[in-house]
């Protein structure tokens, strides 16, 4: 795809996206919208109960999807909600379902003006969609999508994350 838009510039991170000083971070959803456990819990509980006030009127979200709402008591000033694919094995279109999540993200940081994001390793958790495969998939689908966002930071909540991103991101660490 060609675009005058430069790539944003990657970087990976340890630790808790709650804690991000970014324009916007991204929960990692499901199509309800209205909470749950792993990092939709964590962003739910940071941000107070506004965004669970807020994420009512938005009427869920189908997988693949994305919405944004304000960050409420985050130091984000905003949250992209998406809804990443459940892993049933890989014939489901979990791949272009989870590359779908990280452009249509992107592509709700454009519309209110994000220009710094971060990421958590959507599908990973609860939805059981295995690191390595998910982390290529992160990488080449924000590299691959033109966008104003300039910094995109993946967030590793543990070292098999970080060894994952590593890895899809062609770092050396030797
Ligand atoms: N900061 C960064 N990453 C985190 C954090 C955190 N605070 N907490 C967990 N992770 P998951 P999913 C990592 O399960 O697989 C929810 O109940 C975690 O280690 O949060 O997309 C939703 O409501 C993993 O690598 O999301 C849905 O029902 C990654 O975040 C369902 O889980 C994603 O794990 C979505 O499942």
């Amino acid at each position: 795809m060609s675009s005058d838009r430069p790539s944003p510039r990657l970087e990976l991170t340890v630790g808790d996206i709650t804690t991000e000083q970014v324009d916007a971070i991204v929960n990692a959803a499901n199509e309800t919208l209205l909470g749950g456990g792993g990092v939709d819990g964590a962003i739910h509980r940071a941000a107070g109960p506004d965004l669970l006030k807020h994420c009512r009127k938005l009427g869920g979200c189908p997988t693949g999807q994305a919405k944004v709402t304000l960050g409420f008591r985050l130091p984000a000033r905003w949250v992209i909600h998406t809804v990443g694919p459940i892993w049933h094995g890989g014939s489901q279109q979990e791949p272009a379902l989870l590359a779908s999540c990280y452009r249509e993200s992107l592509a709700r940081a454009d519309e209110v003006g994000a220009r710094s994001v971060a990421f958590p390793a959507i599908s990973t958790g609860v939805y059981g969609y295995p690191i390595a495969p998910a982390t290529q998939v992160a990488v080449d689908a924000v590299r691959s999508t033109p966008t104003n966002v300039e910094l995109v930071r993946f967030v590793c909540f543990n070292d098999e994350a970080l060894s994952a991103y590593t890895t899809a991101l062609a770092i050396d660490l030797t």
